[in-house]
């Protein structure tokens, strides 16, 4: 097989028959079909003309490297897909700081990087060097340019060095495989990952073990101070969350808990709330409540709703313009939800300084936020 071509002829190869074509080298008969498509191939050199030099075999083991470096990143992006807890954090760093997202993130950046450097290196390095200057043509295709054009390809596929390059091979099959994997287990990923019943729980979850004796979680503003009732003026409305701080409990935090957002809304004099059933005595005081809490997650989408029109007594998500009637117990009135905010039972008790504060009796008693999360 020539290794080395400068400035090849135009000759007429529509010429050449079948029969010559096929006594030709794979080589000879691609630069002839080259020829007779219009392709002049003005310089082509086979970057190692000897096979099987120590040099090659060095190139050959770093391209294989990259796709290895690839595969293995798809491999630990399928493990830290199925393994890690999505509020996984790097030890030694703050709870709220978490790195499920980056680390699935860089893994499948670091696969699709060394995947592309090592099909770079890879035409760079290995495959022979080519310039070619090609005329447009029309005509039908006769047998010859047939031929000539699977001896092209069969000659493409020569120069890639695959049928040789047996350590190249099995790493971009690896990488390829890991590619392939890397889509499959995301989309199926939920099947594979059950969160079991976690949706359903918010950190509003009684928890006797931080608050004893009876497990009421403290109600905080974003500051982290505890909310009282004298806090709100009538008709006034507070973002308020679980008071659980970062070190309290594995590896959550009330305030970053994307669950957690919860609107305390004072009714003004006169107003009341039309409980939905077996809800009656979730606000406070129970008998007939003047405060109440809802979710702040709109339950079409996930906004925040937090929107409060006083005179109407609606919250407005602004994402779609859904509204919710408080005094129908945050019901959908208009727009794309259809279910109502999660309604929060709603306690107060004496705290060390001897004054009245809020506390969740208990956790939501239906999912947080779009209405999907419900259905089987
Ligand atoms: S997210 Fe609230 S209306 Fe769409």
């Amino acid at each position: 097989m020539s290794t080395t071509h400068d400035t090849h002829s135009t000759e007429d190869t529509d010429d050449v028959s079948p029969d010559e074509l096929r006594a030709m080298s794979t080589e000879d008969a691609m630069l002839a079909g080259s020829e007779a498509d219009g392709v002049h191939i003005v310089h082509r050199r086979d970057r190692f003309p000897v096979r099987g030099t120590k040099a090659e075999k060095r190139v050959e083991r770093a391209v294989a490297l990259t796709f290895g470096i690839s595969a293995l990143a798809g491999v630990g992006f399928i493990v830290a897909f199925v393994a890690l807890p999505y509020h996984w954090h790097l030890p030694g760093t703050p709870q709220n700081f978490r790195f499920y997202t980056p680390a699935l993130g860089a893994l499948l950046a670091v696969m699709l990087i060394f995947m592309g450097v090592g099909l770079v290196l890879w035409a760079k390095w290995l495959m022979p060097e080519e310039e070619a200057v090609q005329d447009r043509h029309d005509d039908p295709s006769t047998e010859q340019d047939k031929l000539m054009t699977e001896a092209t390809l069969l000659s493409g596929l020569e120069d890639t060095g695959l049928p040789r390059r047996g350590l190249i091979l099995k790493s971009l099959g690896l990488a390829g495989g890991a590619l392939a994997a890397v889509p499959l287990v995301a989309l199926v990923g939920a099947l594979v990952k059950n969160p079991g019943n976690k949706l359903f729980h918010t950190q509003f979850r009684p928890n006797k073990k931080l608050f004893p004796p009876n497990g009421h979680v403290p109600i905080v503003d974003i500051d982290f101070r505890r909310i009282g009732p004298d806090d709100l003026e009538p008709g006034g409305l507070l973002t308020v969350f679980p008071g659980i701080h970062q070190d309290d409990a594995d590896g959550f935090n009330g305030i970053t808990d994307a669950s957690s957002p919860t609107l305390i809304i004072r009714l003004k004099p006169g107003q009341k709330v039309k409980a939905r059933k077996g809800q009656a005595g979730w606000g406070y005081p129970t008998d007939n409540p003047e405060f109440v809490a809802f979710s702040k997650i709109c339950t079409h989408a996930g906004c925040p709703a937090s929107l409060y029109e006083q005179q109407t007594s609606r919250l407005l998500c602004p994402c779609h313009q859904s509204q919710f009637e408080v005094l129908q117990d945050a019901k959908p009135v208009f727009g794309p939800a259809s279910r109502s905010l999660p309604k929060l039972p709603l306690g107060v008790e004496t705290g060390d300084d001897g004054k009245q504060y809020f506390v969740a009796l208990s956790d939501y008693h239906e999912a947080i936020g779009p209405a999907f999360w419900n259905r089987p």
